[in-house]
């Protein structure tokens, strides 16, 4: 297979949710057609359930599993299928949309029950930001659970997304019959004692009732009004339209029952976008080009915390990455070797020789990677769109044993390289603000510097409302803004400049009072 043929068939995308509707059912279920795993149950739940908030071993546990399950490859009819796993908890929300820089598309579960939630909304608004084509799956459909057109609506007008159903639901919870398959005109009927079915579905080449009627009884006369309902109301499904993301494809099933499971993986190895060109400041990289680039999106810390190892994440972007070739590490100006990149196939890890636009290798790495970083073949470019977000919760932080305070500002200056939060050093009184998008984050920091850093950090409250950039053509009103607000300014991990509103009203006052300078709230990670 050429390189041309190796990009066209990869489809590298991540599953997003709010925590609960069954992202994690799902992975395992499209896992388990791609024959990665045989059994379900194999895929561990990623996430930190609420009530272990303080539980340490469970966020030990989950950095453990979230490294196995960071990214899942899989075969799936001669496309090469890569899940980007992303963080069920709320807390590690930015973790999720570092990680859909690095995805081609999205696929989005949603509770029939519960429709959108707020976390979902969130994340989607990020893809929007980004055009990322986006397709809905709603799950639970053996329980009880909204009216389908309802819950579209509500998915329309709560996510600014055009919804085209491509399958629609025979009944629901105790009633549910099946899902018709709108494109293919197929039934999959519904059986609850099997949860690992594999059957065909019936194929109805006719839709009149009579023809319905033998196969899911007095259904048949509902389905035939809310097919035709579902043809008027909304537009055909037009592959332009989904790769722009102007539209978003919908499937109903359950995935505990891996029902209407199929139908979605079938349709989205068919119409996902292959790896898609990546822009940088100085040029869009397109994946056929003959020459290696890449980028990190994400660093994981090992779970043997005596070896302060981490894993890199990098997002292949053009050419083939070759094991024991020397890449050039822009930020850094030298060049590197990786010899023992490693692939991720379902739960298992494994050294590969090569990889291809859109595979995401993980590289054992010792400190030189930060988020953002780039790796080329020479060429001096930088990757655009990691973003880093405005935290919403502040503490400062200090040093809780004297002897330790090396060993403490190293902990703090590796954990803001794995993105875990971000430091902020306020350029008035010279205090280390850390600011997260979590609580949860505070925990996770304070014991990984007791555990792999051995240092004592003490949190004091403080209070602020913001952090943001700033961009202004203006340099005199810049200057002026720096003077007069001399408390509140500090300077992030990369010395930008970086205004700490204190309150939504101080914010207001300030974007008023000064027109030309941009308060932005989420950064690139590089300056
Ligand atoms: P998440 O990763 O999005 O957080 O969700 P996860 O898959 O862990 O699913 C959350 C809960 O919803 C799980 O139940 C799971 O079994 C259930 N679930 C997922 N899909 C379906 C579905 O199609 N129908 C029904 N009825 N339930 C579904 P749990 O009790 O929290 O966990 P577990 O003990 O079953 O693992």
């Amino acid at each position: 297979m050429n390189i041309e043929q190796e990009i066209n068939r990869r489809r590298t995308f991540a599953i997003i949710s709010h925590p609960d509707a069954g992202k994690t059912t799902l992975t395992e279920k499209l896992l388990l057609f791609g024959g990665a795993i045989q059994v379900a149950g194999a895929v561990k739940s990623n996430k930190i359930k609420k009530t272990a908030t303080s539980d340490f071993m469970e966020i030990e546990r989950q950095r453990g599993i979230s490294v196995a399950t960071s990214v899942m490859g899989f075969e799936y009819k001669g496309k090469k299928i890569n899940i980007l796993d992303t963080p069920g908890h709320q807390d590690f929300a930015e973790d999720t949309f570092r990680t859909l820089t690095a995805a081609d598309s999205v696929i989005v579960v949603i509770d029939v029950a519960k429709g959108v939630e707020a976390q979902t909304e969130k994340l989607v608004k990020v893809c929007r930001m980004r055009d990322i084509p986006i397709i809905i799956f709603i799950n639970k459909l053996d329980r009880e659970g909204k009216d389908a057109f309802d819950l579209l609506d509500e998915i329309e007008e709560k996510l600014q997304i055009n919804v085209v159903p491509l399958s629609w639901p025979i009944g629901m919870g105790s009633s549910l019959k099946g899902v018709f398959n709108i494109l293919d005109k197929q039934i999959n009927l519904y059986n609850s004692d099997d949860k690992q079915r594999r059957e065909e579905p019936l194929q109805i080449d006719k839709l009149d009732s009579g023809n319905l009627q033998k196969h899911i009884g007095s259904s048949a006369g509902e389905l035939l009004d809310d097919l035709e309902l579902v043809d008027t109301v909304y537009p055909d499904f037009n592959l332009v339209d989904y790769l722009s993301a102007d539209i978003s494809p919908v499937f109903f099933g359950s995935a505990l029952y891996n029902f209407g499971v199929k139908e979605l993986l079938d349709c989205f190895v068919d119409i996902a976008p292959r790896p898609q060109p990546v822009k940088t400041q100085q040029r869009e990289i397109i994946p056929t080009e003959n020459k290696f680039t890449g980028f990190v999106f994400k660093i994981h810390a090992n779970m043997d915390p005596k070896h302060r190892d981490r894993i890199a994440f990098v997002r292949v972007c053009s050419g083939m990455f070759e094991r024991n070739k020397n890449y050039f590490h822009v930020r850094a100006a030298r060049n590197l070797k990786f010899s023992s990149p490693t692939a991720f196939m379902a739960e298992k890890k494994s050294i590969i020789e090569q990889a291809y636009p859109g595979d995401i290798i993980g590289i054992h790495d010792t400190g030189n990677f930060i988020i953002g970083d780039t790796l080329t073949e020479g060429e001096n470019l930088k990757f655009l769109g990691i973003p880093s977000f405005s935290p919403e919760m502040f503490r400062y932080v200090e040093n809780g044993d004297p002897m330790k305070s090396k060993q403490l500002a190293k902990g703090i200056d590796q954990l803001m390289d794995e993105g875990v939060a971000q430091l902020f050093i306020n350029q008035f009184n010279g205090r280390k603000i850390i600011g997260t998008v979590g609580a949860l984050q505070y925990e996770v920091i304070e014991y990984r510097l007791k555990h792999e850093y051995n240092a004592t950090c003490r949190y004091k409250p403080v209070q602020l409302y913001k952090a943001c950039w700033l961009r202004s053509n203006n340099a005199e009103q810049l200057a002026d803004f720096k003077k007069r607000k001399y408390q509140f300014m500090a300077k992030d991990k990369h010395n930008r400049d970086v205004f700490l509103a204190d309150s939504s009203y101080g914010l207001q006052i300030a974007q008023d009072k000064f027109p030309d300078i941009e308060f932005l709230f989420t950064s690139e990670f590089h300056p």
